[in-house]
């Protein structure tokens, strides 16, 4: 962990979670990426965490943000969206990040097309939530917290 005690969590959004809000409600619930990202901080706050936050619709910036960040922070958050069923190069990019990753998704990805049901970034992260709309991000923070302070 760095100096301060502090933890640092990196948190990517994939493509189109910009419109988190105006996507089916069914699957992804209500609130839109503002909502979310007010809740996952003052989540965060609560248990002396600090969050870097960013949405990205290309691949090329969420690998490179993985890239600039595998030293700075100490635990990733990332819901790879579509990317998850099919990106290896964002999985080669979780696989570069030294401290644990988390993937979440919001819809019940087991329960919806076959295509979903493939992660192929599931692997090199150390668990996955999904299927729990926003309680998926801040279950992934509380079990992150745990696991960097059993390590601390
Ligand atoms: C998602 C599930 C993906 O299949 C989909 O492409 C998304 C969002 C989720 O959070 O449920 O964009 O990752």
């Amino acid at each position: 962990m760095n100096t301060e005690n502090i933890m640092k969590i990196l948190v990517i959004h994939g493509p189109n979670l910009n419109l988190l809000g105006h996507r089916d409600k069914k699957e992804y619930g209500t609130l839109t990426l503002d909502k979310l990202n007010k809740r996952l901080r003052k989540c965060a706050a609560e248990r002396g965490m600090e969050l870097r936050i960013f949405q990205f619709n290309s691949e090329e910036k969420i690998i490179r943000t993985l890239h600039r960040h595998r030293n700075r922070c100490d635990a990733v958050i990332i819901n790879p969206a579509a990317y998850t069923h099919y990106s290896y190069a964002i999985r080669d990019a979780i696989e570069l990040i030294p401290g644990p990753v988390v993937e979440v998704h919001l819809s019940n990805i087991d329960e919806r097309e076959p295509f979903r049901r493939i992660s192929v970034t599931k692997d090199v992260c150390i668990r996955q939530i999904y299927g729990k709309k926003e309680k998926s991000y801040t279950e992934a923070l509380a079990f992150l917290h745990d696991h960097l302070k059993k390590k601390a």
